[in-house]
């Protein structure tokens, strides 16, 4: 399952991922949810008959007015909430939280505040005690030079700016090698410039490591700029209002990408569907 990507500590060590026909990045998981319904109190249905999916190495952001149930759906994936009736499976195998394809980010970074930002990245291989510590040490190094921060290994998160402490997050998911990355708004808290930084940084990264990302934003402009595909979550238990491709070139987009003609239009598309939504309401 693993690909080994996080073996050597070195930024030049990391190979790009195959690609596959459809230019897409090959190493990723390919997720669906079937039919899938969904109750948290067994009465009020938050999802009725739900159906997704994604191909390996796809980026799909998820918008969606609050409380429509984004991070229910993330939940649902990731095997930490359990569905009323369907069926979830990543790469065919029915979803657990203890699937070690599955990276999440959350929208707050989370850091332990005891431990170093190595000893942070480095929790859940510790946890999952399958590695020496050497080794352990060496995969964290390695996907803290991902998010370029090698240099901040021994700092703890109260040293570090909200924009580094949300990397050490990225690299904690990293360094699982997760084939699934889930999102939940990672960078709403950020000023403008750092996210837009990090949102190039996120399209290098997923380029050059091929995982598969769902990525939940209310940010329609992050949503364009980061995905293959927008799916737009409607008012609960509406399910899904509809779907976008963008058809901009990935993975080479720039933060030039945002002014090209047709970024503004599907901007605005996504723009007057949500104004929909939320004026139905
Ligand atoms: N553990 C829970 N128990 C009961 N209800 C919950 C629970 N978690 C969320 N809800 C309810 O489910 C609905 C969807 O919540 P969810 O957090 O998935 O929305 P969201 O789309 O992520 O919203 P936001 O954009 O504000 O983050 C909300 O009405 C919320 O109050
Ligand atoms: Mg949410």
């Amino acid at each position: 399952m693993s690909s080994g990507i996080l073996t050597i500590p070195s930024t030049a060590a990391y190979a790009a991922p195959p690609r596959n026909g459809a230019g897409l990045p090959s190493n990723g998981a390919a997720f669906r949810v079937e039919a899938v319904d969904f109750a948290y109190d067994g009465t009020h249905p938050m999802f009725r008959s739900l159906a997704l999916s994604a191909r390996p190495g796809e980026f799909v952001a998820l918008l969606g007015p609050s409380g429509c149930g984004k991070t229910t759906l993330l939940n649902l994936l990731s095997g930490f909430l359990p569905p009323s009736s369907g069926r979830i499976t990543i790469d065919g195998e029915t979803v657990t939280p203890e699937m070690p394809a599955l990276g999440y980010v959350f929208q707050s970074p989370q850091l332990f505040p005891w431990l170093d930002v190595l000893d942070n990245v480095r929790f859940g291989l510790r946890m999952a005690g399958r590695l020496p510590e050497a080794e352990q040490r060496d995969k964290a190094l390695a996907a803290l030079a991902l998010v370029g921060l090698e240099a901040a290994a021994g700092k703890f998160p109260h040293q570090l700016s909200g924009g580094m402490q949300q990397r050490v997050a990225l690299a904690r998911a990293l360094v699982l090698e997760p084939r699934l990355l889930l999102m939940d708004e990672p960078f709403a808290a950020l000023d403008a410039i750092t996210r837009a930084t990090l949102n190039e940084e996120l399209l290098r990264l997923c380029g050059r490591l091929g995982q598969t990302v769902l990525f939940i934003t209310h940010d329609v402009e992050e949503a364009v700029f980061l995905a293959d595909r927008v799916v737009l979550l409607d008012i609960a238990p509406a399910g899904i209002h509809s779907e976008l491709a963008i058809d901009l070139p990935r993975p080479r987009r720039l933060r030039e990408t945002r002014r090209l003609e047709r970024f503004t239009t599907l901007t605005d598309t996504l723009l007057e569907r949500i104004s929909a939504i939320v004026g139905a309401a």
